[in-house]
């Protein structure tokens, strides 16, 4: 029976749009659970979405709509840039999804059952976008010490959990499992920021706002958004539930990888809720560092994301995989550049990897008619490379067992190195010049099978780019690593297909100044949206078709017209409007002429109440079109009988 891997990332925030930095722990972790599946484990890999909270409400309202429509909608845009990602996670959960609220709600009343919650009140200093309380002494300058924003002193009723009851215990288990917080910096961290002050009981419910799993015992309270998302790792399998086969195989989990501001919440409060449910301990806490821009943190406040969608696009899916995967020093902060990704992508994967297998393809077609030719004897320089390949998957193993995709990819790429420069070494150009083709056969031999190994090994981490090598070097794809333990698996006579390049390079510094002015446009943008808006023109009212059919407008002839007296601007009409004659005053005199409009048809407005202008009485209304410089009167398009109706 293969063994059970149970590997997690952090339920993300439905709250806004998300940037590179959030694909960092979805990638790294997918190229674990991916690795994990060949090397013969039993994969569960999760992830999914943090749906409640005080953050999502405010942003819904805000935006007009209701909290569930709000987090579809970025339910929606996740699962869009996971697929994108290639991200081959085993099942996504939703905190809104019914099994994993009504399990929450079990666990709260396992919890109260235990006596490990009571009611109090609580005050403290609070984090809204961080949904968490502090006391003063571990605010930060005044500041939250998780994102430093703006903190407010808040009171509310609340059940408390009893985490203060759980610190002997940590401790303990710290010092039984050295390796539970990783990197190694990050225990150390925990246990003299947080546990060495003493830790205090937890708010653990809020009556402040509503989107959130009603507690059962008292629904006027909402469990505490942290309780609720820590609690996903078990109700995803079915903790407490009718079907937890899935629990029984799979907990406890052997990684939870999350980013390092919130170690605290994975190695503290979600080990003591374990504590008091008497369930077992996470293998592993991974606590993994930032992608900074511009040395900053990436945030949505901040201003500087990273559209992976846009990258994504617009240099290919493993080109960002391998960047994030290759150039972050694993546990540190890493400061993302685009000449950084295009650096990378430009030296490792156009120059090393797509020049290996186009310059191999390429010479098999020229040299052997496009089919992999039977090896001969190794030589010294040959066994080299067949001990580099063979002894590649150990190395790579190990660092993935280390959490270190940069070591992994650098070990798997000495391969992809080594080829290239044994081209160099053997010359194949010359030994086809000098006919020797027993060498060149075991030459194009082993540089294949190089390729094999290497792209089995990179399947886990740029899964597209590796099956695209399979199909060009004519091999199936594997799904273990069961055939790079020995060199020699390719069979031959496959045939191999040149095709299309896997990377084009990239002109470095015409790309950058392309992304510069993008970057330009999208910051005016921003500014221009986030001005102050102009005076809006004022908007008409509107009016819907009873308030129209109120007007009476209908054809009418002039029969004769002349202008008023003293008046420069008014001209006296008698109309003839079917059987009846209608005199009307209208302000048309410095535009058209009494004798000019004799004969003409106009519209009129028939029902306006009479009224005198500069003492002549007016019956109606000439309907006119009007800009500042003329006046035009309404006619109908062929000529038409007086008093018809126009609507
Ligand atoms: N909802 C909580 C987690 C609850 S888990 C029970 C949360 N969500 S998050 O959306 O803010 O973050 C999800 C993951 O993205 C975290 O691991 C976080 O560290 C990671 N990242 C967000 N911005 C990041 C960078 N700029 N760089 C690297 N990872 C970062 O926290």
């Amino acid at each position: 029976m293969k063994k059970p891997y149970y590997i997690t990332t952090p339920i993300y925030y439905s709250s806004g749009k998300f940037h590179i930095g959030h694909c960092y722990t979805t990638i790294i972790c997918d190229a674990i659970a991916r690795f994990k599946r060949m090397d013969g484990y039993d994969v569960f890999y999760l992830t999914g979405t943090d749906e409640h909270g005080q953050k999502v409400q405010q942003k819904a309202e805000a935006k007009g709509v209701t909290p569930k429509k709000f987090v579809d909608e970025l339910y929606d845009q996740i699962i869009e840039l996971w697929k994108l990602l290639d991200i081959s996670y085993d099942k996504f959960i939703r905190t809104t999804d019914d099994y994993h609220e009504a399990t929450v709600q079990k666990v709260y009343e396992k919890l109260l059952a235990n006596g490990d919650i009571y009611k109090s009140s609580y005050e403290g200093w609070y984090c809204t976008p961080c949904e968490s309380f502090f006391t003063e002494s571990q605010l930060h300058d005044g500041k939250c010490p998780d994102c430093g924003r703006e903190v407010k002193l808040a009171k509310e009723e609340s059940y408390f959990f009893r985490l203060s009851k759980y610190q002997d215990k940590l401790i303990k288990f710290y010092e039984e499992n050295p390796d539970f917080i990783s990197p190694k910096a990050r225990m150390n961290e925990m246990i003299n920021n947080f546990i060495k002050p003493g830790l205090k009981d937890l708010c653990v419910s809020r009556t402040t706002f509503d989107w959130g799993v009603k507690l059962p015992f008292d629904p006027k309270h909402v469990a505490y958004v942290w309780v609720d998302a820590l609690t996903n790792y078990i109700t995803a399998l079915g903790y407490l539930q009718e079907d937890h086969a899935n629990f029984d195989k799979f907990w406890p989990a052997d990684l939870h990888m999350v980013g390092k501001e919130i170690v605290r919440f994975h190695t503290i409060i979600w080990p003591a809720l374990l504590m008091a449910l008497d369930l077992p301990l996470p293998k592993k806490v991974y606590g993994h560092g930032w992608l900074l821009f511009d040395n900053d943190k990436m945030s949505k406040s901040k201003g500087n994301i990273v559209d992976p969608f846009f990258l994504a696009e617009r240099y290919g899916v493993d080109a960002i995989r391998y960047f994030l995967l290759r150039e972050i020093p694993f546990g540190s902060d890493g400061n993302y550049t685009n000449e950084a990704l295009l650096t990378r992508t430009n030296t490792d994967l156009v120059n090393d990897l797509g020049n290996l297998v186009s310059r191999t393809t390429a010479m098999v077609t020229q040299y052997f008619g496009g089919t992999i030719p039977a090896h001969n004897e190794f030589t010294e320089l040959d066994k080299e490379i067949v001990a580099l390949c063979e002894g590649t998957l150990a190395k790579v193993r190990e660092d993935i067992e280390n959490l270190s995709a940069p070591d992994a990819l650098a070990n798997i790429f000495k391969i992809v190195q080594r080829a290239n420069k044994y081209i160099d070494e053997t010359m194949p150009w010359a030994l086809n010049k000098n006919g020797d083709k027993e060498r060149l056969a075991t030459v194009m031999y082993v540089l294949c099978e190089c390729i094999r190994f290497a792209s089995t090994m990179l399947l886990p981490f740029i899964p597209k780019t590796a099956k695209t090598i399979f199909g060009k070097i004519g091999v199936e794809v594997p799904s273990n690593f069961d055939g790079i333990t020995a060199f020699g698996g390719i069979a031959e006579g496959t045939v191999v297909t040149k095709g299309e390049n896997l990377f084009n390079r990239i002109d470095i510094a015409k790309e950058l100044k392309i992304l510069e002015e993008l970057h330009a446009k999208q910051v005016a943008e921003a500014q221009a949206k986030n001005a102050p808006k102009q005076e809006e023109k004022p908007q008409d009212e509107l009016i819907d078709i009873t308030d129209f059919a109120k007007i009476k407008l209908c054809t009418a002839k002039v029969l004769s017209c002349e202008k008023v007296a003293k008046s420069d601007k008014l001209l006296c009409f008698q109309l003839q409007v079917g059987d009846e004659v209608r005199q009307v005053v209208s302000g048309i005199a410095q535009h058209y002429t009494p004798e000019y409009m004799v004969g003409k048809t106009v519209v009129l407005v028939k029902n306006l109440k009479p009224a005198k202008i500069r003492g002549v009485e007016s019956n109606g209304m000439i309907l006119c079109a009007a800009d500042d410089k003329s006046v035009i009167f309404v006619t109908p398009e062929k000529d038409m009988d007086s008093g018809k109706e126009v609507r």
